[in-house]
């Protein structure tokens, strides 16, 4: 993992992280946390909800994404809007559709707090003078971020020789990696994170139809209806599916890459040359008994996870 040498993960920064994950001090009315929509039980992720719904009622516009692995990625929102995972941070607390806060106040409110400016100060070794800031704040909630890590599925102990695939599985896996078949691999990397996380378009709308995904950060056209490749650990707990969550389960996903992909200028060059119809009823349902070999329930039980007392 890449840790930025002006925030090195401490016991002190960690605790202090998780403990602002979990408080609603950070939204404007003290009524939601990240924790509000990044349920542990449900692998981070906002419960089956396809839009989360901020302070003042109003629903979001993408699916809420799952937090685990995080410190082995590089770009953070489904468009990659935010560069690193501290600067990330400030993206829900200021959101108007999320926590509606302005930065200003979360100092006030941190300062006075009867906690927080002792914490900061031993997290980050600060003289007793020393206020919060803003960037200590992102920096300790990104510290905590870092230490949610999901690597105990049934899939990794396989791989450790700790546990058995069944047939189906493993025929599920062959045909996730087969190029004539899933092709899944291309993109969601078998092996350690599922994902390299690159920008695509994989076919989900046609031509400048639908949000147009990274091309809303860097305004060229080649990035339209472009998204963050996912990871696919724990999708089994994490629907519904896609930026917009559009389908509710993963026999659904298995059918749009069969049969529903849409063809547009950005398309993935490997889902353009992919046959339509090329998975049998068996194949799907194999890839998805596969997928859920990538569930790690100890994700949803780990008390390190969890609020803090
Ligand atoms: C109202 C619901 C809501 C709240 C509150 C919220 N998030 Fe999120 N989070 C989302 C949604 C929705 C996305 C995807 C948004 C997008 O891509 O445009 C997201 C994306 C993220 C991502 C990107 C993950 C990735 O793989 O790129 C991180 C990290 C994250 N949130 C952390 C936090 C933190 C930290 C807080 C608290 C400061 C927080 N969230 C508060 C809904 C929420
Ligand atoms: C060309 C790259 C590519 C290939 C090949 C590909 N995917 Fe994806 N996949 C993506 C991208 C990009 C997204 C995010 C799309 C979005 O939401 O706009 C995605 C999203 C998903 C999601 C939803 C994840 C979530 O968190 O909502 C699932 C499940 C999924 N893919 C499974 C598969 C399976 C199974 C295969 C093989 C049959 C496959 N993918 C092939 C790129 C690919």
């Amino acid at each position: 993992m890449d840790i930025p040498a002006n925030n090195p993960l401490t016991r002190e920064g960690i605790a202090l992280g998780r403990k602002l994950f979990y408080d609603p001090i950070l939204s404007a009315d003290s009524s939601q946390s990240c924790a509000s929509c990044h349920r542990q039980n449900w692998a981070f992720v906002d419960s089956s909800l396809r839009f989360s719904i901020g302070i003042t009622g109003e629903l979001g516009v993408r699916n809420a994404m799952p937090l685990f692995n995080l410190g082995w990625q590089d770009n953070f929102f489904w468009d990659g809007g935010a560069a690193d995972l501290e600067s990330q941070v400030l993206g829900p607390i200021t959101n108007p559709l999320e926590m509606n806060e302005e930065l200003s106040n979360v100092l006030l409110k941190l300062n006075r707090h009867p906690e927080y400016p002792a914490l900061f100060r031993v997290a980050f070794a600060l003289p007793d003078t020393a206020k919060v800031t803003i960037p200590l704040m992102m920096r300790a909630v990104a510290q905590f971020e870092r230490t949610i890590i999901s690597g105990d599925s049934r899939y990794d102990r396989w791989r450790r020789g700790q546990e058995q695939l069944n047939e189906q599985e493993l025929r599920g896996l062959a045909l996730f990696e087969n190029p004539q078949k899933g092709d899944c691999n291309h993109c969601h990397v078998t092996g350690s994170t599922f994902s390299d996380f690159a920008f695509r378009n994989n076919g989900l709308n046609g031509a400048g139809q639908g949000d147009q995904g990274r091309y809303r950060i860097t305004l060229l056209d080649s990035d339209r209806g472009k998204f963050k490749t996912p990871s696919l650990r724990n999708i089994e707990l994490t629907a519904p599916y896609m930026h917009d969550g559009r389908f509710q389960t993963l026999e659904e996903v298995l059918e749009f890459y069969n049969s529903g992909v849409q063809d547009s200028p950005t398309l993935d060059p490997n889902l353009k040359h992919a046959a339509a119809g090329r998975m049998s009823a068996q194949d799907k349902a194999d890839i998805v008994a596969f997928l859920k070999t990538l569930t790690d329930p100890s994700l949803l039980s780990n008390p390190d996870f969890s609020p803090p007392q």
